[in-house]
């Protein structure tokens, strides 16, 4: 069924922030192009700044040159700004809710509909005081519907989630709540789904009997840049794993869902986390292993090391770097091991995940083997998107010799560069009300049960050091070597020349 698109007020809390710079507003410009935005629709900048409308909207439209994929058009540009209003405030002054509520009414009775987004991106210490705001200036409750749209980080621990959890459900409902993990709302992401469930190929051979073992990889090559004190306090567990990586792995491990509703899909979710096998907190040191960067050298240039990078301690013990190994102990999944890593300053910037199927018994082939590589099928979320299946062939020749191959499909050979960033795609679905890829509650909950163990075993002993431009510390290998595995190291595509990802269309 496609849901209407109506007209509503889309109110961004923290509006000169960098978020709203690099991905609200180029996302709002594309949505504008598209013709995705109500021509009724209204977006009010809420931020503590003193700045005119006009000033705002010369610094969004810089925002939206500097950080759109597109050549900004003239025309949807004047579009997008007809619908923009500044609206200064600090957070926690009731006054200023007061008045939003009277700008928001005003819009109304000319539109006739008072439907609302609120999308907090302001710092997560804010959020407690903006939803307690909205609540008791009324604005939440106006008539139209109100939703409420949250960025990570969504708690600290289970304890700080629970608790945020609690005040906003005081003003909102379940069903009003969108609780951002962009990483479902990358396409590659959204195309699991399709891979194994739409096609008859795959579905049969996803379980224990022909998957050895998976691997899922969400490797960056930047620094810490100016988030040091954000980073300090989440580090690769909070920051990566406990969001973006559980997501995938319940994607990927997941049942067949009854439909595709928000709900249905969701339930099969979280299953799986609550699949994962339990484990002590002594335990901890024989499945993660952590690694902060030291300083070093990329292509030529030195990097510093992240305890010398902007507002970080110089005694941090804060991971960079996280590996895991976790197992789902359930039917399908039961002694298929889930292997992840993730980091900054690591060789490039890649996520992948890779489906590592069983060797054969290789008896015909024994002796023949060049270099002998299991079955994969790989699926290939950033930077070039795709799905590579990799399988042995006879090299040319009189002798009998295999090698493996790669069978590449190119997704933006075949659907054009055009694929809506994440941004995009998870606002418009907030104004249709589609929550289905965004995070439930049961999620947040589940995945901090299993972080908050881990991340309590790291509060003691020391982080080890890598290199930056490796894939981590040593110790990662040993994780996965130990049981007689190794990581593979993610190979460019073989269509990767052919993207010039970079250039503006
Ligand atoms: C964010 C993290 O959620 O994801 C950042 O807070 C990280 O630290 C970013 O850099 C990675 O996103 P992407 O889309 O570039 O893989």
């Amino acid at each position: 069924m496609e849901n209407k698109i109506e007209p509503c007020a889309i109110i961004i809390f923290g509006a000169t922030g960098d978020l709203t710079n690099r991905k609200l507003l180029p996302a709002l410009y594309k949505l504008e192009f598209e013709n995705l935005l109500h021509k009724d629709s209204k977006i009010i900048a809420f931020a503590r700044k003193i700045k005119s409308n006009e000033q705002f909207k010369k610094e969004a439209l810089k925002a939206i040159k500097n950080f759109s994929k597109f050549k900004v058009d003239n025309l949807v540009w004047k579009k997008l700004a007809n619908k923009i209003f500044y609206h200064q405030s600090e957070f926690q002054d009731i006054k200023g809710f007061n008045r939003l509520k009277a700008v928001i009414k005003k819009i109304c009775t000319k539109t006739a509909s008072c439907n609302k987004i609120f999308y907090l991106s302001a710092p997560p210490g804010f959020f407690e005081v903006i939803i307690s705001n909205l609540k008791k200036s009324g604005l939440s409750a106006i008539s139209g519907w109100s939703r409420v749209v949250f960025e990570k980080p969504f708690g600290r621990d289970l304890r700080s989630a629970k608790k945020l959890n609690e005040s906003i459900k005081n003003a909102f409902k379940e069903r009003q709540i969108y609780r951002i993990d962009h990483y479902l709302g990358k396409e590659l992401v959204q195309n699991l789904l399709v891979l194994r469930f739409a096609n008859s190929i795959f579905e049969p051979v996803w379980n224990k009997k022909y998957i050895d073992h998976i691997q899922i990889t969400v490797a960056e090559d930047i620094g810490m840049g100016a988030r040091g004190n954000y980073y300090e306090k989440a580090g690769a567990l909070r920051d990566i794993v406990q969001n973006h990586m559980l997501q995938l792995v319940s994607l990927t491990a997941m049942e067949p869902p009854v439909s595709l509703n928000a709900e249905d899909i969701r339930e099969e979710k979280v299953k799986i986390l609550r699949s994962i096998r339990p484990f002590s907190l002594k335990d901890v040191d024989k499945i993660a292993v952590r690694g902060q960067y030291g300083s070093g050298k990329i292509d030529n240039n030195k990097v510093r090391a992240y305890r010398d990078e902007e507002k970080v301690d110089k005694n941090s013990n804060t991971e960079t770097f996280a590996a895991l190994k976790l197992n789902i102990d359930n039917w399908r999944w039961s002694n298929v091991p889930f292997y992840l890593s993730t980091g900054k300053r690591l060789k490039e910037r890649v996520a992948e995940i890779n489906i590592v199927f069983k060797k054969n018994p290789g008896m015909l082939f024994n002796g023949h083997v060049k270099h002998i590589q299991p079955n994969m099928l790989i699926v290939r979320i950033q930077p070039e998107e795709g799905i590579s299946l990799q399988f042995s062939a006879k090299v040319p020749g009189k002798k009998m010799i295999m090698d493996h191959v790669r069978m590449d499909f190119c997704h933006e050979c075949k659907f054009g560069p055009n694929t809506p960033d994440a941004y995009e795609r998870l606002l418009y679905d907030v104004t249709i009300g589609d929550q289905t890829l965004f995070t439930s509650w049961d999620m947040v909950e589940h995945s901090w049960k299993i972080v908050d163990k881990i991340a309590k075993a790291w509060e003691h002993g020391k982080v080890l050091n890598y290199k930056p431009g490796s894939w981590g510390p040593k110790e990662a290998d040993r994780l996965i070597e130990k049981d007689g595995r190794r990581w593979y190291e993610p190979q460019k595509p073989s269509y990767s020349e052919l993207l010039q990802n970079d250039s503006k269309q």
